[in-house]
Protein backbone atom coordinates (compact mmCIF):
# COMPACT_ATOMS: atom_id res chain seq x y z
CA UNK A 1 0.00 0.00 0.00
CA UNK A 2 1.74 3.33 -1.31
CA UNK A 3 1.73 6.09 1.68
CA UNK A 4 -0.09 9.18 0.21
CA UNK A 5 1.92 11.58 2.65
CA UNK A 6 2.33 14.66 1.28
CA UNK A 7 1.14 14.04 -1.88
CA UNK A 8 -1.11 16.64 -4.29
CA UNK A 9 -4.61 15.39 -4.69
CA UNK A 10 -7.22 17.13 -7.50
CA UNK A 11 -10.73 16.78 -6.82
CA UNK A 12 -13.19 17.56 -9.12
CA UNK A 13 -16.66 17.71 -7.93
CA UNK A 14 -16.10 18.24 -4.35
CA UNK A 15 -18.67 20.17 -3.01
CA UNK A 16 -20.75 17.25 -2.49
CA UNK A 17 -21.04 13.81 -2.82
CA UNK A 18 -18.51 11.39 -3.22
CA UNK A 19 -16.07 13.59 -3.67
CA UNK A 20 -16.45 16.19 -1.17
CA UNK A 21 -15.86 12.98 1.57
CA UNK A 22 -13.24 11.65 -0.87
CA UNK A 23 -11.69 15.05 -0.69
CA UNK A 24 -11.71 14.78 3.76
CA UNK A 25 -10.49 11.49 3.87
CA UNK A 26 -7.32 12.85 1.06
CA UNK A 27 -6.63 15.39 3.62
CA UNK A 28 -6.81 12.83 6.56
CA UNK A 29 -3.91 10.82 4.81
CA UNK A 30 -1.60 14.03 5.15
CA UNK A 31 -2.28 14.66 0.97
CA UNK A 32 -2.80 18.41 0.06
CA UNK A 33 -6.15 18.84 -1.62
CA UNK A 34 -7.19 20.61 -4.46
CA UNK A 35 -11.39 21.40 -4.49
CA UNK A 36 -12.70 21.79 -7.70
CA UNK A 37 -16.45 22.57 -8.42
CA UNK A 38 -19.18 25.54 -9.45
CA UNK A 39 -20.08 26.32 -5.76
CA UNK A 40 -17.27 27.88 -4.50
CA UNK A 41 -18.99 28.38 -1.00
CA UNK A 42 -18.95 24.80 -0.39
CA UNK A 43 -15.45 24.11 -1.43
CA UNK A 44 -14.81 27.42 0.94
CA UNK A 45 -16.57 25.70 3.63
CA UNK A 46 -14.94 22.39 3.03
CA UNK A 47 -11.53 23.81 2.97
CA UNK A 48 -12.01 25.34 6.20
CA UNK A 49 -12.96 22.52 7.77
CA UNK A 50 -10.06 20.65 6.24
CA UNK A 51 -7.38 23.01 7.60
CA UNK A 52 -9.27 23.31 11.02
CA UNK A 53 -8.21 19.61 11.38
CA UNK A 54 -4.89 20.16 10.80
CA UNK A 55 -5.13 19.29 6.35
CA UNK A 56 -4.24 21.61 3.67
CA UNK A 57 -6.85 22.67 0.90
CA UNK A 58 -7.14 24.58 -2.11
CA UNK A 59 -10.47 25.74 -3.60
CA UNK A 60 -10.92 26.36 -7.20
CA UNK A 61 -14.17 26.98 -8.90
CA UNK A 62 -14.24 25.45 -11.50
CA UNK A 63 -16.69 24.42 -14.64
CA UNK A 64 -15.28 21.17 -15.68
CA UNK A 65 -17.17 22.25 -19.42
CA UNK A 66 -14.85 25.43 -19.76
CA UNK A 67 -11.90 24.53 -20.88
CA UNK A 68 -10.15 27.82 -19.92
CA UNK A 69 -11.36 26.97 -16.79
CA UNK A 70 -10.05 23.21 -16.34
CA UNK A 71 -6.69 24.44 -17.27
CA UNK A 72 -6.58 27.57 -15.30
CA UNK A 73 -7.03 25.21 -12.36
CA UNK A 74 -4.67 23.10 -13.09
CA UNK A 75 -2.28 26.20 -14.02
CA UNK A 76 -3.23 27.53 -10.24
CA UNK A 77 -2.67 23.56 -8.39
CA UNK A 78 1.21 23.98 -9.85
CA UNK A 79 1.88 27.54 -8.83
CA UNK A 80 0.56 26.66 -5.31
CA UNK A 81 2.26 23.09 -4.79
CA UNK A 82 4.53 21.95 -7.68
CA UNK A 83 3.49 19.19 -9.00
CA UNK A 84 0.62 16.88 -9.32
CA UNK A 85 0.24 13.18 -8.50
CA UNK A 86 -3.83 12.13 -7.86
CA UNK A 87 -6.12 13.63 -10.12
CA UNK A 88 -9.43 12.40 -8.49
CA UNK A 89 -11.89 12.81 -12.31
CA UNK A 90 -15.51 12.80 -10.68
CA UNK A 91 -17.76 15.43 -11.18
CA UNK A 92 -20.92 14.46 -12.90
CA UNK A 93 -24.21 14.38 -12.79
CA UNK A 94 -27.25 11.98 -14.51
CA UNK A 95 -31.14 12.99 -15.90
CA UNK A 96 -32.97 9.91 -15.84
CA UNK A 97 -35.53 10.00 -18.90
CA UNK A 98 -36.76 8.40 -22.10
CA UNK A 99 -34.56 10.14 -24.85
CA UNK A 100 -37.72 12.08 -26.64
CA UNK A 101 -38.12 13.69 -23.24
CA UNK A 102 -34.61 14.52 -22.32
CA UNK A 103 -33.98 18.04 -23.91
CA UNK A 104 -31.56 18.27 -26.53
CA UNK A 105 -29.14 20.62 -24.66
CA UNK A 106 -30.10 20.89 -21.30
CA UNK A 107 -29.89 17.24 -20.29
CA UNK A 108 -28.51 15.54 -23.69
CA UNK A 109 -25.43 17.97 -24.71
CA UNK A 110 -25.04 18.95 -20.95
CA UNK A 111 -24.49 15.48 -20.02
CA UNK A 112 -21.82 14.70 -22.79
CA UNK A 113 -20.37 17.95 -22.11
CA UNK A 114 -19.79 17.35 -18.10
CA UNK A 115 -19.74 13.41 -17.89
CA UNK A 116 -17.52 12.56 -20.81
CA UNK A 117 -15.45 15.72 -21.85
CA UNK A 118 -15.18 16.91 -18.57
CA UNK A 119 -13.24 13.99 -17.60
CA UNK A 120 -11.53 13.78 -21.00
CA UNK A 121 -10.71 17.76 -20.97
CA UNK A 122 -9.18 17.78 -17.29
CA UNK A 123 -7.35 14.57 -17.52
CA UNK A 124 -5.63 15.79 -20.44
CA UNK A 125 -5.07 19.04 -18.64
CA UNK A 126 -3.14 16.89 -16.09
CA UNK A 127 -1.09 15.12 -18.16
CA UNK A 128 1.78 17.42 -19.14
CA UNK A 129 2.83 18.05 -15.47
CA UNK A 130 2.61 14.06 -14.64
CA UNK A 131 4.59 13.32 -17.56
CA UNK A 132 6.96 15.66 -16.92
CA UNK A 133 7.39 14.47 -13.37
CA UNK A 134 7.24 10.47 -14.64
CA UNK A 135 4.49 10.06 -12.32
CA UNK A 136 0.75 10.33 -11.46
CA UNK A 137 -2.52 8.38 -11.10
CA UNK A 138 -5.79 9.35 -12.85
CA UNK A 139 -8.96 8.18 -11.05
CA UNK A 140 -11.80 8.14 -13.33
CA UNK A 141 -14.93 7.88 -11.89
CA UNK A 142 -17.64 5.70 -14.09
CA UNK A 143 -20.62 3.80 -12.59
CA UNK A 144 -22.42 0.24 -13.25
CA UNK A 145 -24.17 1.80 -15.95
CA UNK A 146 -20.75 2.50 -17.76
CA UNK A 147 -21.22 -1.71 -18.37
CA UNK A 148 -24.63 -2.17 -18.30
CA UNK A 149 -27.27 0.50 -19.36
CA UNK A 150 -30.93 -0.02 -17.89
CA UNK A 151 -33.47 2.07 -19.99
CA UNK A 152 -33.21 5.66 -19.08
CA UNK A 153 -29.75 5.68 -18.85
CA UNK A 154 -29.27 6.27 -22.85
CA UNK A 155 -27.29 9.34 -22.49
CA UNK A 156 -25.63 8.95 -19.07
CA UNK A 157 -24.82 5.15 -20.02
CA UNK A 158 -23.51 6.56 -23.47
CA UNK A 159 -21.12 9.13 -21.39
CA UNK A 160 -20.14 6.48 -18.94
CA UNK A 161 -19.27 3.81 -21.44
CA UNK A 162 -17.19 6.34 -22.97
CA UNK A 163 -15.30 7.25 -19.82
CA UNK A 164 -14.57 3.42 -19.49
CA UNK A 165 -13.06 3.28 -23.17
CA UNK A 166 -11.26 6.50 -22.60
CA UNK A 167 -9.86 5.05 -19.44
CA UNK A 168 -8.77 2.07 -21.19
CA UNK A 169 -7.30 3.54 -24.39
CA UNK A 170 -5.02 6.19 -21.89
CA UNK A 171 -4.32 3.54 -19.49
CA UNK A 172 -2.50 1.91 -22.39
CA UNK A 173 -1.13 5.16 -23.64
CA UNK A 174 0.15 6.64 -20.01
CA UNK A 175 1.70 3.07 -18.37
CA UNK A 176 5.02 3.50 -19.99
CA UNK A 177 5.23 6.96 -19.09
CA UNK A 178 4.70 6.55 -15.40
CA UNK A 179 0.82 7.31 -15.01
CA UNK A 180 -1.73 5.35 -14.32
CA UNK A 181 -5.03 5.10 -14.89
CA UNK A 182 -7.64 3.39 -12.67
CA UNK A 183 -11.60 3.67 -12.69
CA UNK A 184 -14.36 3.21 -10.53
CA UNK A 185 -17.98 1.62 -10.71
CA UNK A 186 -19.95 2.55 -8.31
CA UNK A 187 -23.81 1.03 -7.81
CA UNK A 188 -26.32 3.42 -6.69
CA UNK A 189 -25.49 5.89 -3.63
CA UNK A 190 -27.32 8.30 -1.43
CA UNK A 191 -25.65 11.60 -2.57
CA UNK A 192 -27.30 14.72 -4.75
CA UNK A 193 -26.92 12.95 -7.59
CA UNK A 194 -30.52 11.51 -6.94
CA UNK A 195 -31.88 15.48 -6.70
CA UNK A 196 -30.84 16.28 -10.62
CA UNK A 197 -32.05 12.86 -11.79
CA UNK A 198 -36.03 14.46 -12.57
CA UNK A 199 -39.19 12.66 -12.07
CA UNK A 200 -39.42 9.96 -14.47
CA UNK A 201 -42.35 7.34 -13.47
CA UNK A 202 -40.56 4.58 -13.79
CA UNK A 203 -37.74 5.21 -12.14
CA UNK A 204 -39.80 5.66 -9.17
CA UNK A 205 -40.36 1.66 -9.30
CA UNK A 206 -37.06 0.81 -10.22
CA UNK A 207 -34.44 2.51 -8.21
CA UNK A 208 -32.07 1.10 -5.94
CA UNK A 209 -33.60 0.25 -2.85
CA UNK A 210 -31.93 2.36 0.04
CA UNK A 211 -31.23 -0.98 2.02
CA UNK A 212 -28.66 -1.53 -0.92
CA UNK A 213 -27.63 1.67 -1.11
CA UNK A 214 -24.04 3.05 -0.79
CA UNK A 215 -22.84 5.93 1.07
CA UNK A 216 -20.85 8.90 0.14
CA UNK A 217 -18.34 7.66 2.75
CA UNK A 218 -18.63 3.73 1.55
CA UNK A 219 -17.18 5.35 -2.25
CA UNK A 220 -14.65 7.39 -0.81
CA UNK A 221 -12.95 4.19 1.05
CA UNK A 222 -13.16 2.82 -2.36
CA UNK A 223 -11.35 5.86 -3.74
CA UNK A 224 -8.31 5.82 -1.06
CA UNK A 225 -8.25 2.13 -1.25
CA UNK A 226 -7.46 3.01 -4.83
CA UNK A 227 -5.73 5.55 -4.68
CA UNK A 228 -3.08 3.68 -2.28
CA UNK A 229 -2.89 0.31 -4.97
CA UNK A 230 -4.14 1.62 -8.31
CA UNK A 231 -6.06 -0.85 -10.50
CA UNK A 232 -7.74 -0.72 -14.06
CA UNK A 233 -11.16 -1.10 -11.94
CA UNK A 234 -13.11 -1.76 -8.82
CA UNK A 235 -16.13 -2.01 -8.50
CA UNK A 236 -18.74 -1.24 -5.66
CA UNK A 237 -20.50 -3.38 -3.93
CA UNK A 238 -18.82 -6.15 -5.43
CA UNK A 239 -21.82 -8.15 -5.73
CA UNK A 240 -22.22 -5.74 -8.97
CA UNK A 241 -20.05 -7.81 -10.72
CA UNK A 242 -22.79 -9.53 -11.45
CA UNK A 243 -24.70 -6.86 -13.06
CA UNK A 244 -21.75 -6.88 -15.51
CA UNK A 245 -21.30 -10.59 -16.00
CA UNK A 246 -24.96 -11.24 -16.72
CA UNK A 247 -24.83 -8.53 -18.96
CA UNK A 248 -21.95 -8.88 -21.14
CA UNK A 249 -22.88 -13.18 -21.10
CA UNK A 250 -26.64 -12.84 -21.02
CA UNK A 251 -27.38 -10.17 -23.43
CA UNK A 252 -30.58 -11.02 -25.36
CA UNK A 253 -32.54 -12.09 -21.95
CA UNK A 254 -31.08 -8.58 -20.31
CA UNK A 255 -32.70 -7.03 -23.28
CA UNK A 256 -36.17 -9.20 -23.07
CA UNK A 257 -36.42 -8.18 -19.47
CA UNK A 258 -35.67 -4.71 -18.80
CA UNK A 259 -37.77 -3.94 -22.07
CA UNK A 260 -40.62 -5.66 -20.46
CA UNK A 261 -40.54 -4.24 -17.43
CA UNK A 262 -40.25 -0.49 -18.86
CA UNK A 263 -42.79 -0.45 -21.43
CA UNK A 264 -45.73 -0.41 -19.40
CA UNK A 265 -44.38 3.26 -17.98
CA UNK A 266 -43.74 4.46 -21.43
CA UNK A 267 -46.08 5.97 -23.66
CA UNK A 268 -44.20 7.28 -26.80
CA UNK A 269 -44.90 10.98 -27.94
CA UNK A 270 -45.62 11.28 -31.78
N1 LIG B 1 -24.71 8.72 -6.62
C1 LIG B 1 -24.75 7.65 -7.40
O1 LIG B 1 -25.69 6.82 -7.32
C2 LIG B 1 -23.63 7.40 -8.39
C3 LIG B 1 -23.41 6.07 -8.80
C4 LIG B 1 -22.39 5.83 -9.71
C5 LIG B 1 -21.59 6.85 -10.17
N2 LIG B 1 -21.84 8.14 -9.76
C6 LIG B 1 -20.96 9.18 -10.29
O2 LIG B 1 -20.21 9.72 -9.22
C7 LIG B 1 -19.86 11.09 -9.49
C8 LIG B 1 -20.19 11.95 -8.30
O3 LIG B 1 -21.58 11.85 -8.07
P1 LIG B 1 -22.22 12.08 -6.63
O4 LIG B 1 -23.11 10.92 -6.37
O5 LIG B 1 -21.21 12.44 -5.62
O6 LIG B 1 -23.19 13.32 -6.97
P2 LIG B 1 -23.31 14.80 -6.35
O7 LIG B 1 -23.37 14.72 -4.87
O8 LIG B 1 -24.43 15.43 -7.09
O9 LIG B 1 -21.92 15.48 -6.76
C9 LIG B 1 -21.65 15.84 -8.09
C10 LIG B 1 -20.49 16.81 -8.09
O10 LIG B 1 -20.18 17.13 -9.46
C11 LIG B 1 -20.02 18.53 -9.55
N3 LIG B 1 -20.36 19.03 -10.88
C12 LIG B 1 -21.50 18.83 -11.59
N4 LIG B 1 -21.45 19.50 -12.75
C13 LIG B 1 -20.24 20.14 -12.78
C14 LIG B 1 -19.59 20.99 -13.71
N5 LIG B 1 -20.18 21.36 -14.86
N6 LIG B 1 -18.35 21.44 -13.41
C15 LIG B 1 -17.75 21.10 -12.25
N7 LIG B 1 -18.31 20.31 -11.33
C16 LIG B 1 -19.56 19.82 -11.59
C17 LIG B 1 -20.97 19.10 -8.49
O11 LIG B 1 -20.50 20.40 -8.08
P3 LIG B 1 -21.14 21.83 -8.46
O12 LIG B 1 -22.61 21.61 -8.70
O13 LIG B 1 -20.83 22.68 -7.28
O14 LIG B 1 -20.39 22.25 -9.70
C18 LIG B 1 -20.79 18.11 -7.38
O15 LIG B 1 -19.69 18.46 -6.57
C19 LIG B 1 -20.56 11.44 -10.79
O16 LIG B 1 -19.65 11.32 -11.86
C20 LIG B 1 -21.65 10.38 -10.90
O17 LIG B 1 -22.00 10.13 -12.24
C21 LIG B 1 -22.82 8.43 -8.86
Amino acid sequence: MANLTGKVVIVTGASSGFGAESAKLFAQEGCKVVLCARRLDRLEELAKEIRSAGGEALPVEMDVTQLEQVNAMVEKTIAAYGRIDILFNNAGFGRLDWLEDLDPIKDIQAQINVDLLGVIWTARAVLPQMYKQHSGHIINMCSVAGFAAPPLYSIYSAAKFGVRGFSEALRREAIHFGVKVSVIYPGGASTEFQSHMGENEAKKHFKTPDWLKLTAQDVAHSVIAVAKRPRRSLVTPRWQVLSSFFNSHFNAISDKVQAKAFASYHQPRD
